[in-house]
């Protein structure tokens, strides 16, 4: 069980500059996209697939090294949006897909307060303050090196203090909630599909309890998912509800995202008494 800490041990506001071009990846961008299949060809994540597998690098040695780590590791190596991501400063090639899905529909507008679930490394704090935000307050299980103008709170966003951490962060209403929560797989298809449903769902109550009027909401869901509760609920709090899958999203990968715009606080109080 998770020791009881006081608040300000969670929370740190991170005051140091913007490391240039650093570069903290490892696997928390895959961690938890069930995949439909793996395949060892190129994954160019919508670059230039002839001139990506004519320069594709290849690990040759497997030694030491599982033939699923020598496999990342390959994608990694020949994925265009982790060179972007390297050049760019950003932590994660993840921060494409905010950056993709924010010029699709309009998200990010200076000035904002933003609430960022799932969010180490720090790629989309990292998109959402570029673009102008000008309050972000990010929560996850991992540690998150610090991003200056960010708050960043180290804890379970199931836990019981989660929510309270994360309005005393905001200081006030919500304009936007990102949702990029992802568990880590267990390999076991219903219970890695039952946990996705499951934050899905934790992270649109919360986007209901801190949204203001108007705002809007963008979470990670997975193809194939149970996801028509959470879409219906969506449906009755915002004006708008789409389905989009950035080109960064990898195409082998589940994973999608559901773009609700346009808060509308009083039918969504009534849609959560419902349920
Ligand atoms: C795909 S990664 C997020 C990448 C991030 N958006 C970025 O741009 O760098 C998903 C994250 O969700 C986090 N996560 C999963 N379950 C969580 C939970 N219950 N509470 C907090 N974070 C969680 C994982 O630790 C992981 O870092």
């Amino acid at each position: 069980m998770r020791e009881s800490m006081p608040l300000n041990r969670y929370i740190r506001v991170s005051g140091a500059a913007m490391v240039g071009r650093e570069v903290v990846m490892g696997k928390d961008d895959e961690t938890g996209e069930p995949e439909r299949r793996r395949r060892s060809g190129p994954v160019t994540g919508g670059g230039d697939a002839r001139s990506a597998k004519q320069f594709r690098t290849r690990v040759k040695t497997a030694r030491g090294r599982k033939y699923s780590s020598k496999l990342w590791l390959e994608r990694q190596l020949n994925d265009p949006y982790v060179a972007r991501a390297r050049q760019d400063g950003y932590r994660s090639r993840a921060a494409y897909k905010l950056i993709e899905l924010d010029d699709r529909f309009g998200l990010i507008k200076p000035g904002m307060r933003v609430a960022d679930l799932g969010a180490a490394p720090g790629g989309w704090t990292q998109v959402a303050l570029r673009r102008g935000a000008a309050r972000v307050v990010g929560i996850d299980l991992a540690e998150i090196e610090p991003v200056a103008g960010s708050i960043l709170i180290k804890l379970d966003f199931n836990g019981e203090d989660a929510g309270d951490a994360l309005r005393t962060a905001l200081n006030g209403p919500a304009d936007l909630v990102i949702s990029d929560l992802a568990p880590q797989a267990t390999g076991h298809k219903s219970t890695d599909h039952l946990r996705i449903v499951a934050l899905a769902e934790a992270a649109t109550c919360f986007a209901f309890d801190v949204l203001k009027p108007g705002g809007d909401f963008v979470t990670k869901v997975f193809q194939g998912g149970a996801t028509g509760d959470l879409l219906n609920q969506l449906k009755t709090g915002f004006r708008k509800v789409r389905h989009y899958k950035p080109p960064a999203s990898r195409s082998e990968s589940a994973e999608t995202f559901l773009v609700a715009t346009g808060f509308r606080a009083a039918a969504s109080r009534d849609a959560l008494k419902r349920t």
